[in-house]
């Protein structure tokens, strides 16, 4: 929907006129590498996307929040007084999870009518809910701020913050930061490589000369990812602890080089504890190289650290499954292709691609017939565009 049809269908659900009106809009992301490493102190290496959580908000004079979304029938009413009510909605419960935090943070949130209109798919892994809570933040300290007359520019990195604490705090997944900071802080062409430890960051251009980012979507609806997703993390914490016994000084396993982990491994009892903690210091290792690799433009030895990964994803995080490794496996043939591997959270979701510009079509169709044949039903594609992080749109 354009922006005109999204601000007529605001008036037609609050009323007023579009005068008055304000956009705001944050995205979606795709990690190339780096995955179950932000909670552990490590790297990651994510793009924004240029889909988008577009919001049509107006300020109000009372303490209210008024919710919708154009894909939705729902409507929401919630009193800023009384934000710890409203934790097990099934949809609203971002926004008002990131007003609950805004307020306990000391922000100056105001009430106000939004209207929500998504084009990340949902629960597929490229962060939809990380983008309605940054652009949720960003809109509401935006209005908050003005209607107080305070003339500073928000800090999109505290946006990240404030989201990710709602998600952990409000929604109950302890997740890191990474789809957060890439929400907020993404820039067109460009992924970040971002320090989970201290989030200091570097954006990396993204030169693909001449081939294509293709994300694979399973459309495998995720069940149970949550309660795994809060596991593997009280894995790596179990991992820690015991590395900590003979390494004092480390705050995180990202801390620990692969050549410290192989000499203490033995320490770690638990056969899966340890494929836990071989999975994130590895992985971290493989951050460092990939954006080396593609700042000396060498993008097949970035393709070589996706797949390798996907199989370390797959075979001691066990955070994959049969879609994704068939969305890996069937790209992995075809003509042209450099690297696959998941991204995100993983358990469904979607995977992500890089191929030469004129095989997309091959990739497309083949990847798409097999993956029928194999599992199904029919997966989803998408030639993927790095976009900017949340902004207002004037
Ligand atoms: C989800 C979380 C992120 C990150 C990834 C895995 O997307 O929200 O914080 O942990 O999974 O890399």
């Amino acid at each position: 929907m354009e922006i005109k049809a999204l601000k007529k269908k605001f008036v037609e659900i609050y009323g007023g006129t579009e005068a008055d009106l304000r956009v705001f809009a944050s995205p979606g992301r795709v990690n190339l590498i780096g995955e179950h490493t932000d909670y552990n102190g490590g790297f990651v290496f994510p793009a924004a996307l240029t889909m988008t959580s577009t919001v049509i908000a107006r300020p109000r004079k009372d303490r209210q929040i008024g919710l919708a979304a154009t894909d939705l029938d729902c409507r929401i009413k919630a009193s800023l007084d009384e934000l710890e009510k409203y934790k097990s909605l099934k949809w609203g419960n971002y926004q008002l999870g990131v007003a609950d935090e805004l307020q306990k943070a000391g922000y100056p949130i105001v009430g106000c009518d939004m209207l929500f209109h998504d084009t990340v798919p949902l629960g597929s892994g490229l962060s939809s809910s990380a983008a309605i809570e940054v652009v949720t933040a960003l809109t509401l300290v935006t209005l908050g701020n003005e209607a107080k007359g305070l003339t500073q520019e928000v800090n999109m990195i505290d946006m990240a913050l404030i989201g990710q604490r709602a998600e952990n705090r409000y929604v109950g997944v302890n997740c890191g930061i990474m789809d957060q900071f890439a929400s907020a802080m993404g820039k067109k062409n460009h992924a970040i490589f971002l320090d989970c430890k201290d989030l200091s960051y570097q954006l990396i251009p993204l030169n693909l000369n001449g081939y294509k980012i293709v994300i694979m979507n399973t459309n495998k609806k995720r069940s149970l990812a949550d309660s795994k997703y809060n596991e593997r993390r009280e894995e790596c914490e179990k991992g820690l602890g015991i590395l900590k016994k003979v390494l004092p000084d480390v705050s995180w396993l990202g801390e620990i080089s692969y050549a410290a982990f192989k000499q203490h491994e033995h320490l770690i009892e638990d056969e899966v504890v340890k494929k836990r903690v071989e999975h994130v210091i590895s992985e971290d290792d493989r951050v460092l190289r990939s954006v080396e690799a593609l700042k000396n433009d060498d993008i097949h030895a970035f393709g070589r650290l996706m797949i390798a990964s996907h199989h370390s994803l797959r075979d001691l995080y066990e955070v994959s499954g049969k879609e994704l490794d068939t969305l890996v496996e069937e790209a992995l043939k075809i003509d042209g292709i450099v690297g696959a591997r998941m991204t995100g959270a993983g358990f469904g979701g979607c995977a992500v691609s890089i191929v030469k510009a004129e095989a997309v079509e091959a990739l497309i169709a083949q990847v798409g017939q097999n993956y029928l044949k194999r599992i199904g039903y029919e997966a989803s594609f998408y030639v993927s565009e790095i976009g900017d992080g949340g902004k207002e749109i004037k």
